[in-house]
């Protein structure tokens, strides 16, 4: 075995020089792991050398064995100091590359998204504003006259029971938490002059579970006019004029007779939604009506003069089936990714 070297002192020197070279040159793990089974490995020089020590005589193998040890362990220790080394310096280049300037001024201001609900509760209004209406906000906590007795709701009418409606203690006071936005038609019958174009968008409150259809707390916008000469055909066209804006060129409503207090005749508002996620269908919207001549009375316009209609949706309804959203709870609970899906217009 010509390959095979004599074990000698130069040999075994040579060999751990060369290895302590070529782990001197590595300047990266990948270079050490090379050197490493290239010097210290089966095959390697030393590796050799160690294999010749069967063949030496006895009384020199204790000597050849040290000599070997020796070697073995020098190019050993240099292969951990060098790899202690190199992890350090790629320590030390990572946390360079990452370094983060915590002096600097941080980012700290996100920019958030408006509620949807806001900005559908703005879209409305302003198709409103745009055909000349105002705008009229009335109390969340409004008084019992206000929410029903001025709407022509019967002493025993069932809205409001308990169960229907949020009475404020003491309830001889008389105060809930509006059920509608109804009752700023009262106000605005009472505050503004005639003739009245209003719409008035607002926060309703009813004790209703929480659940992906019905939220305890919710939105409507309510429209009334007074006026002399006011019809029905009015209201149709004002609502299709609405629905149009809010739901493309195609969008109609219909009437289908319904009975509220405050309104006569009274309809339950359907809409065309040609754009439906599901297809084009009709979707009940809301409710509307001529306003009841003991609604005008009670507000002190004289019925024979003044005539009137309302009408009034949910805010949260409306954007759920225009905006596809399936559970209404995502509404109400205030988390910015459901917000930043609608945009950020202001
Ligand atoms: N206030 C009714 C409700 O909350 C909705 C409504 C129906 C409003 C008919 C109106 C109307 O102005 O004319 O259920």
């Amino acid at each position: 075995m010509s390959d095979v070297p004599e074990i000698t002192p130069e040999a075994v020197d040579d060999a751990v020089a060369a290895a302590l070279a070529a782990i001197a040159d590595a300047t990266t793990t990948a270079d050490l792991k090379a050197a490493r089974s290239a010097h210290t490995a089966e095959g390697s020089p030393l590796a050799k050398l160690n294999a010749r020590l069967r063949d030496v005589a006895p009384e020199r193998k204790a000597e050849f064995g040290k000599l070997i040890g020796q070697a073995r362990g020098r190019v050993n220790q240099a292969l951990a100091a060098r790899e202690d080394a190199l992890a350090a310096a790629e320590t030390a280049a990572r946390l360079e590359a990452e370094r983060v300037d915590i002096t600097a001024l941080a980012q700290r201001a996100r920019v958030g998204a408006r509620h949807p609900i806001s900005l559908l509760r703005e879209e409305i209004a302003d198709i409103f504003v745009g055909m000349g209406w105002e705008i009229a906000e009335g109390p969340e906590l409004e008084h019992e006259w206000f929410n029903f007795d001025a709407l022509n709701f019967d002493e025993d009418h069932p809205a409001r029971q308990m169960q229907d409606t949020f009475f404020v203690d003491p309830v001889a006071r008389h105060l809930v938490m509006r059920t509608h936005t109804s009752p700023v038609q009262v106000r605005s019958m009472l505050e503004r002059d005639l003739p009245i174009y209003v719409l008035c968008p607002g926060r309703v409150y009813r004790t209703d579970e929480f659940d992906a259809t019905h939220l305890p707390v919710f939105t409507q916008f309510e429209g009334l006019v007074v006026d002399k000469g006011i019809t029905m055909a009015h209201l149709k066209g004002t609502l299709d004029h609405a629905a149009r804006v809010l739901f493309g060129p195609e969008a109609k409503t219909r009437f289908r007779a319904n009975y509220f207090p405050f309104t006569e005749p009274s309809a339950e508002l359907d809409l065309w939604h040609p754009t439906f996620k599901g297809g084009a269908r009709w979707i009940e919207w809301g409710g509307c009506g001529m306003v009841n001549p003991n609604v005008l009375r009670a507000a002190g316009i004289d019925p024979e003069e003044y005539s009137g209609f309302a009408f009034g949706m949910g805010i949260e309804r409306t954007l759920m089936f225009r905006s596809d959203v399936q559970d209404m709870r995502d509404m109400a609970e205030g988390d910015v990714r459901f917000s930043e899906q609608f945009g950020m217009v202001v």
